[in-house]
């Protein structure tokens, strides 16, 4: 199995060739044509071999270099390709909210999985999202990489700022053996969002480490209000920890401002990218293709 890593995700493909037993690793020559079009090759004998291309999608250059890599790929003979697109952009519009509106999230599906055999993934924004493939398509999650960096610091309690995101708490809460709950959330802009504790018990907050999880922060809106509404409820320390770390415009330092550390895994370039996917989405490359 070869690995190629484009220009978004080059260390974490390289760390996926490390944990396929050292599987060839390569990135491709790239250019610009005059008119900015980009232009690249992919070295290394190809023929009849499997190859796993790994390309997260944050922008829509990345998309373009992903669907090209596919492609060359093919050309050069690779008996299978298999895609990793460790973040995946546009799937939030994962439904027509409004008429005339596309559904995003599929029509990038169809697009990524045109020269594949397969694609993997990590934490996708909607649980229907994968059921849009019509190829073998599978889903890692972020959250045992973030477990593996939350064991080594002090932990008392996980809060999710959401409902949507109660099962990667409950899975998070597992794996630590800690309490969990969900804040209530209610978005009014793309900026801003109001949070409030559950009317329901919960674990105390006073004097605890607490780590907020989210699957992406993106403006840190979300992460900013939640720490300050645990630290309004006295919480011993807050660290913000998610899967994809966009951290748009000044996210990072905003968020750095009112918490003692931002984790997160290694699926988009940032600051806080500290723990790793690879093993995770190596796992499924070997359990679904061990030959
Ligand atoms: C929402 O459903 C997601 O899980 C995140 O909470 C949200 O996308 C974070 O966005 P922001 O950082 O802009 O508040």
């Amino acid at each position: 199995m070869h690995v190629i890593g484009g220009s978004a995700s080059t260390a974490l493909a390289e760390r996926i060739s490390r944990e396929l037993g050292n599987a060839p690793f390569g990135i491709p020559f790239t250019k610009r044509f005059p008119d900015g079009e980009l232009y690249l090759r992919v070295g290394g004998r190809l023929e009849g071999d499997d190859v796993v291309v790994v390309q997260s999608t944050r922008t829509d250059q990345d998309l373009l270099e992903l669907l090209l890599l596919e492609d060359a790929v093919r050309e050069a003979g690779a008996r299978r390709t298999f895609v990793v697109v460790p973040y995946f952009g546009y799937a939030r519009q994962d439904r027509r909210f409004f008429p005339g509106e596309p559904v995003s999230a599929r029509t990038l599906c169809r697009h990524v999985e045109l020269d594949a055999d397969a694609v993997i993934t990590v934490d996708l924004h909607s649980d229907q999202t994968l059921s849009q493939f019509s190829k073998p398509a599978f889903e890692a999650s972020g959250i045992p990489a973030l477990a593996r960096l939350l064991k080594e610091r002090p932990v008392d309690l996980l809060v999710s700022p959401d409902k949507g995101g109660i099962e990667r708490a409950k899975r998070m809460a597992q794996l630590l053996d800690r309490p969990w709950f969900a804040l209530e959330k209610k978005r009014i802009d793309s900026d801003h969002v109001e949070l409030s504790l559950p009317a329901t018990p919960i674990s105390p907050i006073a004097g605890k480490q607490v780590v907020l999880l989210d699957d992406v922060i993106t403006t840190g809106g979300t992460i900013v209000e939640a720490a300050r509404l645990l630290h309004r409820h006295g919480a011993g320390g807050v660290r913000a920890a998610c899967t994809h770390g966009l951290f748009l415009r000044d996210a990072f330092e905003r968020i750095k401002a009112v918490t003692d550390e931002i984790l997160s895994t290694d699926t988009l370039l940032n600051p806080a990218e500290k723990g790793s996917v690879a093993p995770d989405v190596a796992q499924i490359l070997l359990r679904e293709y061990p030959s």
